[in-house]
C-alpha cells in the first residue's frame, strides 16, 4: 500500500448499457497534490468523478483512495471511507434548503462520535470564516448569492478532514468572475490542508496552477501533464 498516492486509478472502465463512458482509465494523483480535469462535454469526467468517489462502481478496474482499493470495502467500510476522507463539491452546490450555512456544514459531522458538539461547531464556525462567511452562517442558502452557497458547500466539504477533495465543475453555476474566485479559494483551503484535489473545471488560468492536467477525450485520458 502506498500512502504517498492520493488517487489511483488502474485500468477502469464504465458503460451505460450500450455507451462505453470509461474505456480503460489509468491515472495516478500523489498525495496532496491538485489535478485539474478537462475535456469535452460528454467525455467521462463526471463518471470519473463518480468512480473515485464510490458513488459510481467500475465495471472493471480499480480506483485507490490513500491506499484503499475501494473494491475491497464493504458497505459500512465504504460509507466510512466517503464520510471521513472523501470531500465532494458539486456544480449545484446540493445545500440542504431548510438548513442554516452553520447547519448545513455541521451536517457531516453527525455520526462523528469522537468530537463534542461544541468541538464541531467550533471547526464549522471556522470553516466558515476560512471562506469569508462569518457574518452569514445563519443564512439559508436561498438568502445566499451563488458563490457564497458554493462556499458553504466547500466548508461542507472539508469538515471532516477529508484527505482527498473531488470537485465536479464547481463553478458551472456561477459568473466567471465569481467562479474564479470559489476556484482559487477552493484551491488554497485543499492546499492548506495538503488535501489532495480532483478538480473537473473548464478555467484554464485555475488548470494552469494545477500540479498536473488530466485531459479527457472519449472515456479516455488523451494527456496527462505533470
Ligand atoms: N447514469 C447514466 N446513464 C446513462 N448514460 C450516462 C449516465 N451518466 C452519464 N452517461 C453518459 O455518459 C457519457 C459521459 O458522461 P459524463 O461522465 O457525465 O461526461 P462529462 O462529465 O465529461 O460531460 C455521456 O454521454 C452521458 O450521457
Ligand atoms: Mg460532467
Amino acid at each position: 500500500m502506498n500512502n504517498e498516492t492520493g488517487i489511483q486509478v488502474d485500468g477502469v472502465t464504465k458503460r451505460y448499457g450500450a455507451l462505453e463512458v470509461l474505456r480503460g482509465v489509468d491515472l495516478s494523483v500523489p498525495a496532496g497534490k491538485f489535478a485539474a480535469v478537462i475535456g469535452k462535454s460528454g467525455s467521462g469526467k463526471s463518471t470519473l468523478i463518480g468512480v473515485v468517489s464510490g458513488l459510481e462502481k467500475p465495471d472493471s478496474g480499480r480506483v485507490l483512495v490513500q491506499g484503499h482499493d475501494l473494491s475491497h470495502l464493504d458497505q459500512r467500510q465504504m460509507a466510512e471511507l466517503r464520510r471521513l476522507s472523501i470531500g465532494i463539491v458539486f456544480q449545484n452546490f446540493s445545500l440542504i434548503p431548510s438548513l442554516s450555512a452553520l447547519d448545513n456544514v455541521l451536517l457531516p459531522t453527525f455520526f462523528d462520535e469522537r468530537t463534542s458538539v461544541r468541538e464541531r461547531r467550533a471547526r464549522a464556525t471556522e470553516l466558515l470564516d476560512q471562506v469569508g462567511l462569518h457574518d452569514r452562517m445563519q443564512h439559508r442558502p436561498s438568502e445566499l448569492s451563488g458563490g457564497e452557497q458554493q462556499r458553504v458547500a466547500i466548508a461542507r466539504a472539508l469538515v471532516n478532514g477529508p484527505s482527498i477533495l473531488l470537485a465536479d465543475e464547481p463553478t458551472g453555476n456561477l459568473d466567471t468572475e465569481t467562479g474564479t474566485a470559489v476556484l482559487e479559494l477552493l484551491f488554497a483551503m485543499g492546499r492548506a490542508r495538503a488535501t489532495t484535489l480532483l478538480v473537473v473545471t473548464h478555467d484554464l488560468d485555475i488548470a494552469a496552477k494545477a500540479d498536473m492536467i488530466i485531459e479527457m477525450k472519449d472515456g479516455r485520458i488523451q494527456h496527462a501533464n505533470t
